[in-house]
């Protein structure tokens, strides 16, 4: 990617997008920022950056003397685009005159470089531009893939990694339940405060006080809904099938290799080892005239290893013993909490909107 080109088009396209927002409408991912203070922000970043590079910053103590430099906020609308075009424009020059080894003050201690500085612009310009967007009520404009991926990388390592002064962590929504069955599957949500800072307890109809004192308390956490150890779990061959092939490892051009290796999947064998031999050569007998031979091999391949990974038979273990929480289609998994009929004193439920989870149509 070229990071100067990135910080210049999403820069543009933030000052484009504000200046024909409302300068007073609220930016839902900084709810105490208007418009024109998210432009504002951009414009005093890029200044505070080109500063720190052309005055060859090292020392925080210096810091001072690049605050001073930079203008103050304007009024004036028309103004503000000014400024931001002259901040980033001079934040680009010095970045495009200087190497990323330089070294350079940045607050993050591990990274003492101008290459943190033009890792940081580039997402920070890509984030506030998304924030901007928001802002003015129009759909995300996409975000390229490698600065997507770098992005996530910079977020854990950096952001996440090291907290500046003053930064929390927040979590969305603690959730502290009751199972009322062994298996998990019924809850009733204990008081918990979510991220508006309301408190809500939800209940299914029908919950006794019985079922309650039975029952043991707990809070959510990764295995409530990764409750397949180590790797994902299909609750049934069609499911596992599909997303082989959807993943590419069993391919479409083998004409009905999902009924055949589903039909293999399913059937009952003494051991891994026979299961594995009846599923090679099963396959081989329905596909003798398959032109493909190293898809028919791949095809093999991945159908055992999906029996490996999901049927155990000294462990009695096979296809629906065990149900998959992360999804909802083979079990309820989310929607033994997100059914609707979880609902609070105040009447509101746990959403089981689709929109919800699926923000695509
Ligand atoms: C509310 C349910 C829920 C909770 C709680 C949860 N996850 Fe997940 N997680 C998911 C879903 C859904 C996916 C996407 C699954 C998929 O596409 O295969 C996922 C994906 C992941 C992945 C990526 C897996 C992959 O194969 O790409 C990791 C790693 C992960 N979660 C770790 C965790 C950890 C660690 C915790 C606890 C701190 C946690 N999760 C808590 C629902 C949850
Ligand atoms: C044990 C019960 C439980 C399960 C299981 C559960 N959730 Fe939730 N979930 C909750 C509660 C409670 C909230 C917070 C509702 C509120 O704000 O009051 C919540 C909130 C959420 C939100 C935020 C909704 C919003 O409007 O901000 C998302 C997204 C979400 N859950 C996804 C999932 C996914 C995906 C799964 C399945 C992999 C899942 N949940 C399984 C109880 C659960
Ligand atoms: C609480 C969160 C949540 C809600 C609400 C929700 N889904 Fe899902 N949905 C998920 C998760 C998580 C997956 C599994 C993703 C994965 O397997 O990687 C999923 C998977 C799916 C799948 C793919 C099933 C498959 O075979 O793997 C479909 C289709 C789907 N959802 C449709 C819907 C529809 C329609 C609604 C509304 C009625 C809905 N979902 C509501 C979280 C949710």
């Amino acid at each position: 990617m070229d990071r100067l080109v990135i910080i210049d088009a999403e820069s543009r396209r933030l000052a484009e997008v504000l200046s024909a927002a409302e300068p007073a409408s609220r930016c839902p991912t900084c709810p105490d920022w208007s418009a024109s203070d998210l432009l504002w922000h951009l414009t005093n970043v890029h200044y505070f950056w080109a500063g720190v590079l052309s005055r060859r910053i090292r020392d925080e103590a210096d810091l001072a003397a690049v605050e001073a430099a930079k203008p103050d906020r304007p009024d004036e609308q028309t103004a503000l685009l000014g400024l931001r075009e002259e901040a980033t424009a001079a934040l680009l020059r010095q970045l495009a005159e200087r190497e990323d080894a330089e070294p350079c003050w940045s607050w993050w201690p591990p990274d003492q470089t101008v290459g943190f500085t033009r890792r940081m612009q580039t997402y920070e310009a890509t984030m506030h531009r998304v924030d901007a967007e928001l802002t003015a009520g129009l759909p995300i404009s996409p975000i390229a893939g490698d600065v997507a991926a770098g992005a996530v990388d910079h977020a854990v390592d950096v952001m996440w990694g090291w907290m500046p002064d003053g930064a929390t962590h927040h979590s969305g929504a603690l959730v502290e339940f009751i199972a009322t069955d062994a298996d998990r599957q019924t809850f009733f949500i204990e008081p918990a405060t979510n991220e508006k800072g309301e408190t809500k307890e939800y209940a299914v109809e029908g919950t006794t006080p019985e079922a309650l004192a039975a029952g043991a308390s707990r809070t959510m956490d990764c295995i409530d809904c990764h409750n397949g150890a180590a790797h994902r779990i299909s609750p049934t061959p069609e499911q596992a099938v599909n997303r082989a092939m959807a993943a590419g490892r069993i391919s479409p051009s083998l004409p009905f290799v999902r009924r055949d290796a589903v039909q293999l999947l399913k059937a009952d064998y003494p051991d891994e080892a026979a299961a594995l031999a009846a599923i090679d050569t099963g396959l081989r007998a329905s596909h003798q005239t398959a032109a493909d031979q190293a898809a028919l091999a791949q095809a093999i391949s991945a159908t055992q290893q999906l029996y490996r990974t999901n049927v155990f038979p000294t462990m009695k273990v096979t296809w629906g013993v065990y149900l998959d929480n992360l999804g909802h289609a083979t079990s309820n998994g989310c929607f033994r909490c997100h059914d609707g009929s979880h609902v609070a004193r105040d009447g509101s439920s746990i959403s089981a909107d689709c929109a919800t989870c699926h923000d695509g149509p």
